[in-house]
């Protein structure tokens, strides 16, 4: 409370806001010193997705065996991830040090893919009706078409945080021609099975989904945490200014698992000019049934399960056609993408390995957002990129 007043009082006077709080992904970019892209991809539904990329530099030498690196973001999230924790440490800053071309793609409904050629995001509930599926398997297959036409090169890596693990996953599950234009791929705290997930989001998405469910008969199409809605502005409040640092760590970001070791104060202030960017409420409905049911095909409820699947509960999502390389990164202390929910979805893939970071205080956001990025989770999939081959850290 006294905290409250005294931010109050003194915000106008002594808020140093971040300059970078709200910069777009290619404002972020140029601030840092780096030159970037913007690439449209439009989908089989007509969607219209927002690919951002960071060339590779002037100064890097052309060299065809360098393949093309796509980062791919997680709920909630958009391409600025990325960048938000600066050069040096952000995952893409990172690789295009390195002379790497990077993709960073935006899923539909984000910020930067909230775009449609027919339906108007801001008054057709239409354009809300989709979920990780249609993420999967609409627009992830248009963006790499895209990236290996532009690049010519026949492979691409793949770095992803949470459900950005799940499209891919989902994809060449189903597509499994997929599995060939990817020569690795890592999953940063992977979400697939959240049978011991423990953040509260998951929980209140597990809540909410039989209710959502039922629901979706009638129609449950909506916006769900928009860059610039009220959810972002109340975090934003209380979070986005060098003052409120420790109210902000000890109550929000307890909610979303913020890290205190990890996270450093002016990171955390960009981190809330960016998130959430928003996705539909239909995803995170999904989301809700995947607590429950596991890493399975949308829950229609009992009547539509039997008619579409002839089963009361959804089947898993046959993951068989995965064969692909995939090294996961995970951390004991990760209460959303729990260890041993790992170990869960490692046993269904046939070219599967893991790391556990050896700073133990590594948790779901540290993955992307934290200081130490470059210390634990960079060099493995450099190593990768260049050697093929990686060692735990
Ligand atoms: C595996 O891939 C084939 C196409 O090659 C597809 O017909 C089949 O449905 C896939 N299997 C599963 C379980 O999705
Ligand atoms: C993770 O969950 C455990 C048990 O609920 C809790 O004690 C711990 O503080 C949580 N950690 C974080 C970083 O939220
Ligand atoms: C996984 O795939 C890589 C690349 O093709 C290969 O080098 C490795 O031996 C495979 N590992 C397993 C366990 O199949
Ligand atoms: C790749 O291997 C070489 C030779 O062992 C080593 O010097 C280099 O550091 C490795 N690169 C990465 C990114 O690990």
């Amino acid at each position: 409370m006294y905290f409250f007043i005294i931010l109050c009082i003194c915000a106008p006077f002594c808020s140093e806001a971040s300059p970078r709080i709200d910069l777009t992904f290619p404002e972020l970019a140029s601030y840092d010193g780096y030159t970037s892209e913007i690439h449209t991809v439009e989908t089989e539904d007509d969607y219209i997705l927002t690919v951002h990329r960071l060339p590779p530099k002037e100064t890097c030498a052309a060299d065809p065996n360098k393949i093309p690196i796509v980062y791919m973001h997680g709920m909630y999230e958009s391409s600025d991830d990325c960048l938000i924790p600066g050069p040096g440490v952000g995952h893409c800053y990172i690789y295009a040090e390195s002379c790497y071309d990077v993709w960073v793609p935006n899923s539909r409904g984000n910020f930067y893919s909230r775009s449609h050629k027919t339906y108007n995001p801001d008054e057709d509930v239409d354009y809300w009706d989709f979920d990780i599926d249609e993420m999967a398997l609409k627009d992830l297959p248009v963006i790499i078409d895209y990236i290996l036409d532009v690049t010519g090169s026949t492979q691409l890596g793949y770095v992803a945080h949470a459900q950005g693990v799940a499209l891919l996953l989902i994809l060449c599950a189903k597509q499994p021609q997929y599995n060939d234009k990817f020569n690795f791929a890592v999953g940063l705290s992977s979400t697939t099975w959240l049978n011991h997930a423990k953040f509260s989001i998951v929980a209140l998405e597990e809540e909410l989904s039989p209710l959502m469910t039922l629901a979706s008969d009638v129609g449950l199409n909506a916006e769900l945490f928009p860059r610039g809605g009220s959810i972002q502005k109340v975090i934003q409040l209380l979070c986005g200014n060098v003052l409120a640092y420790p109210l902000c760590s000890s109550l929000i970001f307890a909610t979303f698992g913020y890290n205190k070791f990890q996270i450093t104060p002016n990171v955390l202030i960009d981190i809330v000019g960016h998130a959430p960017s928003g996705t539909s409420l239909k995803n995170f409905n999904r989301w809700g049934q995947m607590k429950k049911n596991g890493f399975a095909e949308y829950d229609f409820g009992e009547k539509g399960n039997l008619e579409k699947y002839g089963q009361a509960k959804p089947p898993l999502i046959n993951l068989g056609n995965v064969t692909m390389q995939w090294i996961f990164l995970g951390s004991e202390n990760d209460n959303v993408s729990d260890l041993r929910d790992l170990d869960t979805l490692m046993s269904y893939l046939s070219n599967a390995s893991k790391c556990v970071v050896s700073d133990k205080s590594f948790i779901h956001l540290d993955f992307i957002y934290s200081k130490n990025i470059p210390k634990y989770i960079t060099p493995v999939v450099l190593s990768m990129l260049n050697n093929k081959t990686y060692e735990c850290l």
